[in-house]
């Protein structure tokens, strides 16, 4: 069947069987209150392929061979990626005081590693990455890399660009402004680019975290889970942190967002703040 060959006459495979299809493979959960949302996000790839209307597209979708080619098309639609620079900024001041400022990160022998596991556009990557830069000024001993990973390559290929307007680089405090952004001429004013040394730092890879396994480093120091897990049922989520967790080194601190801590029930992590745990040594 060719995209615009769509035949009618079918059970109808509609929105109910998307979201089911959706949570299996995605994790999110899309109850009926967001239909119209993601109706409305799908109607431009509707358009495109030349279909009616969504109802046609999730016939196309479920027809043999229809989800291949669409699975990308179907992360943007469905994930949300609002993010910000230290957002959050009680969990910046507990890496920046108490793990740098307080001699844990000297725990580490070798490259102190951190892994923002629903990046986004990589905001979180590069608040992270500032703080320890500022603090490989005052430890030059102190190696460090971030790793972002999430299930969008849209919002993967921005962070690799690391260009953000103004606007959303306002939570950066002045200093690290001054050292760590480009600010952009012409064409480009009212944007910033984060600075090569920050860049080259700052790895963005593809993962989805319902995968069974990750391909991330294990003994990592930090990770940051941070409101992403809102978007899974419960048992997801235990199982995405549980797999998550795994990825720590003992000693080292998982962050969730805070309107997620409820979630975090292991054994062997301590909480140790609002949304921060820390695995048993
Ligand atoms: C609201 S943003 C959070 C960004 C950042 N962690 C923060 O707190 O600002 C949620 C991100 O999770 C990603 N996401 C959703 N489901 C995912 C999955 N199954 N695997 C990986 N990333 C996922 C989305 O693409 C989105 O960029």
């Amino acid at each position: 069947m060719t995209m615009t060959e769509v035949s009618s006459g079918e059970a109808p495979l509609g929105f109910h069987t998307f979201a089911r299809m959706v949570h299996d493979t995605i994790g999110v959960c899309l109850p009926e209150g967001k239909r119209g949302m993601i109706e409305a996000r799908l109607s431009a790839r509707v358009r495109a392929l030349g279909l009616r209307d969504s109802q046609d597209y999730f016939r196309l979708l479920f027809a043999e061979g229809g989800l291949r080619g669409e699975m990308a098309h179907i992360e943007e639609t469905v994930t949300t990626n609002k993010t910000d620079f230290f957002r959050e900024v009680d969990h910046f001041n507990y890496l920046k005081d108490v793990i740098l400022g307080g001699g844990l990160w000297r725990n580490r022998a070798g490259t102190f590693k951190a892994w923002s596991a629903a990046s986004s556009s990589g905001a979180e990557s590069y608040s992270m990455a500032m703080l320890f830069a500022e603090h490989a000024i005052a430890y030059p001993d102190f190696s460090w890399g971030v790793l972002g990973t999430d299930i969008s390559g849209r919002v993967l290929e921005h962070a690799r660009r690391a260009i953000y307007s103004n606007n959303l680089l306002e939570p950066v405090p002045e200093p690290l402004r001054n050292r760590y952004l480009h600010q952009g001429q012409n064409e480009w004013s009212g944007k910033s680019r984060i600075v090569p040394a920050l860049r080259s730092r700052v790895k963005f890879q593809k993962l989805n975290l319902m995968n069974h396994d990750y391909d991330v480093d294990f003994n990592l120091d930090i990770i940051f889970l941070r409101n992403v897990l809102i978007y899974f049922d419960p048992d997801d989520q235990m199982a995405v942190l549980r797999k998550v967790g795994r990825h720590l080194a003992p000693g080292g601190h998982l962050f969730v967002g805070h309107s997620e801590s409820m979630v975090v029930r292991m054994p062997n992590f301590r909480q140790v703040a609002p949304a921060i745990y820390r695995k048993d040594i």
